[in-house]
Formats: C-alpha cells, structure tokens, sequence
C-alpha cells in the first residue's frame, strides 16, 4: 500500500518524516534506518536534530546505512556522502559512529567494496524505516534509469544528466565523480517501511509518474509501487 501525504513546505516535510522516526524508536529503540542524502532530506535532518536536542529522541543504540557513495572522493572531501551524513545528521544526535555504515568509495576496487557492502547489509538484516529522495529523471540512490536494474550493490556509472544536476555541489562539473556505489532495488526493498521524501515543483511530474504512472526500469522509483508499505511525503505543490 501506498499512502500520498501532501505538505505545504519542506518544513513541513520533514516534521512529518521526523514524526515517524520518532515513532519508529519508541517502538524499537534499536532500530535500522537506511538514510539518504541530497538536498531533499536536510529539513528532516534538521528536524531530528531538534527533537534530539531537545530531549525528545534517542540514538544511542540505533544503527544505520545509507543508499550510496561516490567512487574516488576520501572521506574528508566534502562531496562524499560520508563527510554529508556526519556533518548533517550522525554529529548533531547520540548515534554512535561505528553503527554508521555507507559503502567504501575509497576502494581501490569498487565491485570488491559493492560485495562487502552487500553482506554488510545481508548481516544487519531488514531495515526498519528505508529513506528515499529522487532523482529529476526517476533514480533511487544511484539506480539510474536502464533497460535493466540491478538487485545488489554495484558500481554505476552516473548519466550525463544527474552528473549536472549534482554538479551543483561541486567546483564544477568537471570534478563530480563519474561513478557511484549504491544500494540495488532488492536490498532498498528490504525494510518495513520505504519513506520517500519529494520537494520543489520541478519533481512534481517525475513523483507523479513514479507514484501513478507504470511501473519501469526508465523511472527507477516506479518500482516503489511493488513495495507492500510506502509513505511518500510530497512537498512538490510549491518551492516553499
Ligand atoms: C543524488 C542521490 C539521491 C538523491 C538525489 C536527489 O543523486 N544519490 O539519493 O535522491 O540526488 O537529490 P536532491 O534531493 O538534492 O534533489
């Protein structure tokens, strides 16, 4: 089932996403979380970050993984979704560091780090809440749009057109890494629950395709559809 929760603001985005987190950990203290980056998730970070310093939440025994890496970029560069995750999220609430896991982009061998990371997750078992954002044309982590998805992680080589969309974070275009590591379509899938978060008028047709429209591989995020438990949280109605 999929249920479509339509929010006036990104603020309002992210307390929505916050609420179930919040939720999630009253239950289950000990729960795993798959996070995302981008832009899109920084209003829930925000969020969370407040709830914690305000007493509200624990992340004491939480772990986490999240959806992807760049290949090449060290951890100290401040495009790799390491250096994003710690300074967004894991360095303003109690989670313990050695609970985070993303996969390695520092490998010298990015398929050798994919399998890793893939028994890493086997190993942590089914994810309790799978945070998603989406690409302008329909990805999910970097599960670009093909003929064919991948179920494992794997080593992608990034389309022209998300390259540009992300160089936005960069010196220029030039320096946004050609390959990333992601999580596949199988491993996104095993949560309880997949949360997907939407923002801006520009995604508001790729999310209504990927929501309403078929279900294919040209739209990544189509297969959401397939998923038994979904809450999409769309902000996409105005660019508040
Ligand atoms: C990147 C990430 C995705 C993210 C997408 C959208 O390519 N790999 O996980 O959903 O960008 O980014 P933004 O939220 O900044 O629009």
């Amino acid at each position: 089932m999929l249920r479509h929760i339509k929010v006036s603001s990104k603020k309002e985005m992210g307390v929505t996403a916050a609420g179930f987190y919040k939720r999630q950990l009253e239950a289950k203290p000990d729960s795993l979380f798959a996070f995302a980056t981008g832009s899109t998730p920084l209003p829930l970070y925000d969020e969370l970050a407040a709830m914690y310093a305000a007493g509200k939440i624990d992340f004491s025994k939480v772990k986490t993984v999240n959806l992807d890496e760049y290949v090449g970029l060290p951890v100290t560069d401040e495009n790799s979704y390491r250096y994003f995750m710690d300074k967004n999220l894991f360095s303003r609430v109690n989670i313990r560091r050695e609970n985070t896991f993303l996969p390695d982009g520092t490998a010298s061998d990015p398929g050798k780090a994919c399998a890793l990371y893939s028994a890493k997750l086997e190993k942590l078992g089914r994810r309790d809440i799978q945070l998603l954002g989406i690409g302008n044309n329909g990805h999910i982590g970097f599960n670009e749009p093909a003929d064919a998805l991948s179920a494992h992680c794997f080593a992608v080589t990034l389309t022209e057109s998300t390259i540009k969309a992300n160089s936005r974070f960069f010196a220029s275009e030039d320096d946004v890494p050609k390959q990333a590591m992601t999580m596949g379509m199988a491993e996104i899938f095993d949560s309880e629950l997949i949360l997907l978060l939407c923002s801006g008028t520009a995604k508001h047709d790729v999310l209504n395709q990927a929501i309403y429209g078929p279900i294919t591989t040209k739209n990544p995020a189509s297969l959401i559809q397939l998923h038994p438990n979904v809450v999409v949280i769309d902000a996409t109605g105005n660019d508040n």
